[in-house]
Formats: C-alpha cells, structure tokens, sequence
C-alpha cells in the first residue's frame, strides 16, 4: 500500500546488489544514474546497470520522460538519505514492458506515469500501486511535469492552506516547478477553467525580473524581486498592511522569516521544502505574536492510500484535460547530462520544470 512508502522509505534500487554483481549482456543492461554515496554533483554516476525485471506487485516502466526534482539534491546530498546505493529519482512516465505476480490493473503497453523513484533510468521497477495510467491526450513530458509537482500544488492549496476566493497569498520561488504550478492554481480555485474569476491574490517571489514575468504570465497578481525588495515590506503595501492569509514556502532556510513577518493575524505558514536549506527549530512561541498556524506537509502523506492517489490524480488530470493548467519545460537534457540539470537547478538558472530523456 501507499502507506508505507514514505519519501524516506521507499528503496529505489530494490534489484541494485544483484545488478552490480550480476553478468551482463548488451540485452540486460540499460544505463541509470547511480548514487553510491551521499554528496555533491560528483556523486551522480551515469553507468550501465542490468534491466530490472518485475517481481511481485511491480511493473517495469521503459521511461520515456524522466523528472528532476529538488527534492533529488537532498537525496543526492544526504539530507534526506535514503539506503545506498540508489537510482536517483523520483517521476518518470512511460509504458509497462513487464507485469509482476498479483498485478491485475495494469498490462504492457499502458501509458503510466509513476512516482516510486529509481527515475533516472532507462527501465524503472516500480510498486504497482505508485503508477497510474495516463489519459490518452496527456503526454509523457506533460505527465511527468504534473506528477510529483502537479500533485504537490493541488495538495498545498485544497489541503494544507485551503486556499479561498479573495486570499492575498504569499509563493516563493514563483517562477519555478511547483511555484509556476501554485500561481496558476491560485488564480482560479474551482476544479474547471471557467471558474477562472473566482480566484485568489497570488503575491509571487521571485529573484530575477524575467523570473517575476513568467510567474506573471501563469497567475501571479504581483511579484517581489526577492533579490532587490523587501519582502515583507512589499506584502504589506500590497494588502494594505494586513499581510497575507497564507504563505507557501518551498525555499525554506531564507524565507521563514520573511514569510512570518508577511502572515495577516490568524494566517498560516506552510513550509513545504528547503531550497535554501532546513528551517532551524523554532521556538513555537513566535506563533503566538499573530496566531499563526503552522504546517508542513509532504506530498506522499496525502497519497498514503490507493483512494487518496486517485482523488488527487483525478483532479490534476481533470484540469489539465480542460486547459486550466500549463506546464512550463525549461530544458530538456539527456540522461547522461544529469549533474548539468541538478547543478542548474541548485545554482537557480531555472524556471519550471526540468525533464531527462534517456
Ligand atoms: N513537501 C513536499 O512534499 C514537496 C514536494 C515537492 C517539492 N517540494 C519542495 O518545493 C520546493 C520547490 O521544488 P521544485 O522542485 O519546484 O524546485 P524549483 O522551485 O524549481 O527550484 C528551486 C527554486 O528555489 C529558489 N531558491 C531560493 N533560494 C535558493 C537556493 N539557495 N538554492 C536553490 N534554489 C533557491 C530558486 O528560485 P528563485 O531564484 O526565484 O529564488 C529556485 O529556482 C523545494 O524546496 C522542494 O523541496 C516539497
């Protein structure tokens, strides 16, 4: 089940010890990028490993699109450690090539895109219950721009803060995977394009001008040049000095404060990754100053059951099937150019979405 695959317990690379040592032939190897130990971009090892094969409740997935993640620079670096040694990544979209034992939802040739990690490879083994098959007219790019950061926007706005018509709400890192997601979804808070009015005001950081437009031209109301303005400061002429009703704040470490010093009284503070690195502890008494409500969710807790997956799967579909949401690609690398896309990533060259072909 859904439930025991927490971020930190999945196990990426359930057939890697039998890999390294098995023989290989040119039919059973397919190339991964492999981290044996927890560090910089060096770690990230592009080599030939063998295919996996389906073992029970698992498919085999031929990856035709392969997602970068942030959260794959705190796997890579140790932060978020998972058993080594790993295949790097988290979603990828392609078709079934192997059905396992006790699988009866899926068969070879469906179109899936799935989130049980080992993405950065030619061939990922996946649990079944962490793929979900593609609608038809969605494409395996789009599939794998939705999946992990579609999935975290819808959550972080229907759940942890349940965004509503009116809000001023605060998103950091505007212009990039999930923020591009958050400006567009912010805009228009019903399931359908036409409800597109019925939004809330989306105050989006960014730390370049071109960044501030792209988050623009997805939703945001207003932009704060994060790295000319002060934020805060900003928040509070925006909305008439009462600051906002919620902040999402994926960067982290450098925007904590600024984010609490931008929350009205009763708002809520949802700290939802670590761009800039972890929030050091808090004392929780600096929520009492406005009653702040603070949260910080992971995306796989609202997918714990086979019945979440699908409510939230649904509705991410069903607004990119009307046209309510856009993905924004910002480079397509090879496979092999992974420690290029996460060197990029980290060194916030960035926009949108970040996608390896292998
Ligand atoms: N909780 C969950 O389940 C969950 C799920 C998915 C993602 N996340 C989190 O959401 C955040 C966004 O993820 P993403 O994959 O969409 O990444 P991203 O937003 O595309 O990239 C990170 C952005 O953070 C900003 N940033 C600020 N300080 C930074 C620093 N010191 N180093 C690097 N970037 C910095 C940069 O934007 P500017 O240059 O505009 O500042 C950069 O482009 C991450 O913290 C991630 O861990 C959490």
């Amino acid at each position: 089940m859904l439930a025991s695959l927490t971020l930190k317990s999945i196990k990426p690379s359930l057939f890697y010890s039998s890999i390294q040592h098995s023989k290989r032939t040119m039919s059973t190897t397919m190339k991964a990028i492999v981290v044996e130990e927890y560090g910089g971009l060096d770690k990230l090892l592009y080599k030939d490993f063998a295919k996996p094969t389906a073992e029970k409740d698992t498919v085999v997935v031929k990856n035709h699109s392969i997602g970068i993640n942030m959260i794959d620079t705190y796997h890579r670096s140790g932060l978020y450690p998972l058993p080594l040694p790993f295949i790097m990544g988290r979603d990828a979209a392609g078709e079934i090539v192997e059905v396992g034992e006790g699988v009866t939802n899926f068969k070879v040739g469906d179109r899936v895109v799935h989130m049980g990690g080992s993405g950065y490879a030619e061939f990922s083994q996946t649990k079944a219950v962490m793929a979900v098959k593609i609608p038809d007219e969605i494409t395996y790019d789009v599939a794998t721009a939705a999946a992990l950061q579609g999935l975290t926007a819808l959550t972080l706005v229907r759940d942890s803060y349940a965004v509503k018509k009116d809000d001023y709400i605060l998103v950091h890192a505007a212009a990039g995977g999930v923020g591009l997601i958050l400006c567009q979804l912010g805009k228009h808070l019903g399931k359908r394009a036409k409800e597109i009015k019925l939004g809330a005001h989306v105050i989006g950081t960014a730390s370049t001008d071109a960044k501030c437009e792209l988050a623009k031209a997805n939703g945001a109301e207003f932009t704060i040049n994060s790295s000319t303005e002060d934020i805060a400061k900003r928040v509070s002429e925006i909305t008439g000095g009462l600051g906002v009703h919620a902040s999402l704040d994926g960067v982290g470490k450098s925007t904590f404060d600024s984010s609490m010093a931008s929350i009205r009284r009763l708002g809520t503070m949802v700290s939802f990754g670590n761009a800039s690195g972890p929030v050091p502890p808090i004392n929780i008494s600096v929520l009492a100053q406005k009653n702040i409500k603070l949260m910080r969710p992971t995306l796989y807790n609202y997918l714990a059951t086979p019945e979440e997956a699908k409510r939230w799967f649904d509705e991410l579909f069903a607004l990119i099937k009307e046209g309510a949401l856009k993905f924004h690609i910002h480079k397509v690398y090879d496979l092999k150019d992974a420690q290029q896309a996460q060197s990029d990533l980290q060194a916030r060259l960035t926009t949108g979405k970040l996608l390896l072909r292998p």
